[in-house]
């Protein structure tokens, strides 16, 4: 069960009351909101509320929330998602439209219990990362991120990438994962674009200052202000932004805390960066210990912070997926021809073994892997079909694999429709 006394007693919430945040409403906004004015991002012009609770009745396939962060049941997920996810699916149309409330008007977070159940394998994934992170530790002594300084943490760029052409098929089996897809599928719609930063923060490690995440959090206020205020909004729907964790995390090793519905604040992104506003986040946030498997899937706008790990020997690992829209641009480049290309043996076997012949056993791996949007591309060379737009790169790969291309069929086949989305 996720609710109950054990459960409560293992929460942590410095919320008291509401999160003293409130939705905008139309009678609150300026009537020609074309930018929001500077003096807009003082922590003096929050609104106070009390009644941002949720309720479990909100969010029915749930198994409830605990301070507004919102829980559901691997299992129970892994049952209604064993159909297609496609929009005459009753079974996921309920769960996207419900996840949807969550990431949008209700509190812009979601935590999907045992969303990876195969243990054994999130360990190989996490030994792969380890020896990623000490290749490169290796090559880059003493460079720290923005997450911490040199040797506070441990941190993966574009770990996507890098983990399907060092392990294929640990990648595929790893990504198979329809819970993972489904998420990413109902905040952003099909052709989603996933991108994957692993972060080990060791023991010492500080706690970051709550911030919104890309595409605005990553801008100054100076720049955030010349961005008309619908965009700020739009920003939203460009990205989803989760986190697998690959080990407990106990809450004093400071798994990530949130302010529940602060998506929802007009001036979010203009207001992370206040000292008052820092000081009111830690009186009011809100954490939940994460056990491994766990995945948290958010709204980029909703202010967050890792926290401090206090622990005395939990590496808090996870692997925080960043996944973007077809339409949007993703925070990182990724050869995708070349992720195909590697992961395709894989995804072969895997088809071949189940002795279905049928790609949509992978289907999840198969979009995590390609590039689904068949734009941008030259349409002198690769001209639409009639109103349908050109083969995608995962059309391209999906029929691959129908056909059984052999891998030297298949990479022939991924350069040709490379070249001819090149401009010259
Ligand atoms: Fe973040």
């Amino acid at each position: 069960m996720l609710s109950g006394p054990a459960l409560l007693s293992r929460l942590a919430c410095r919320r008291v009351g509401g999160t003293g945040l409130r939705n905008l409403s139309s009678h609150d906004a300026p009537k020609h909101a074309l930018k929001l004015q500077p003096e807009q991002q003082r922590v003096s012009s929050f609104f106070p509320i009390d009644s941002n609770n949720t309720f479990a009745t909100d969010f029915p396939l749930s198994e409830g929330n605990l301070s507004n962060i919102v829980l559901y049941d691997g299992k129970k997920v892994r049952g209604l998602l064993s159909g297609p996810q496609v929009s005459t699916n009753e079974d996921y149309n309920e769960l996207a439209s419900e996840w949807i409330r969550v990431l949008d008007s209700g509190p812009g977070v979601l935590v999907v219990k045992d969303a990876f159940p195969d243990h054994e394998l999130l360990d190989q994934v996490t030994t792969a990362f380890e020896e990623i992170i000490k290749e490169e530790e290796e090559e880059n002594e003493g460079v720290g991120d923005h997450f911490s300084a040199a040797g506070n943490n441990s941190r993966i760029w574009n770990a996507q990438e890098k983990l399907c052409v060092k392990n294929p098929a640990l990648f595929v089996k790893y990504m198979n994962n329809p819970i993972l897809t489904a998420c990413s599928r109902s905040w952003l719609g099909p052709d989603f674009q996933v991108t994957s930063q692993v972060n080990s923060s060791h023991p010492g490690s500080a706690a970051q200052d709550p911030h919104c995440d890309y595409h605005l959090g990553f801008r100054s206020n100076e720049q955030v202000v010349e961005y008309p205020a619908h965009v700020h909004k739009m920003s939203q729907y460009l990205t989803l932004q989760g986190a697998i964790a690959h080990v407990d995390m106990p809450l004093e090793s400071g798994p990530t805390t949130f302010l529940p519905y602060s998506q929802n604040f007009e001036r979010n992104y203009l207001t992370w960066r206040d000292p008052q506003f820092i000081e009111y986040y830690k009186m009011r946030n809100c954490q939940l210990p994460l056990d491994k498997g766990d995945a948290v899937f958010f709204n980029p706008g909703l202010i967050h912070a890792a926290g401090d790990n206090l622990s005395e020997n939990v590496d808090r690992l996870a692997n925080l997926v960043q996944i973007s829209s077809a339409f949007g641009q993703p925070m990182e480049t990724l050869d995708r021809y070349r992720m195909c290309k590697a992961a395709y043996p894989s995804m072969l076997e895997l088809v071949n073994s189940e002795g279905h012949g049928d790609p949509a056993h992978i289907l999840a791996a198969i979009e995590c892997t390609a590039f689904g949007n068949a734009f941008p591309t030259n349409l002198d060379k690769d001209t639409p079909q009639g109103s349908s737009p050109p083969p995608s790169q995962k059309d391209k790969l999906y029929e691959a694999l129908m056909m059984k291309l052999t891998p030297y069929e298949f990479g022939q086949w991924m350069d040709a429709h490379k070249g001819l989305r090149e401009s010259v």
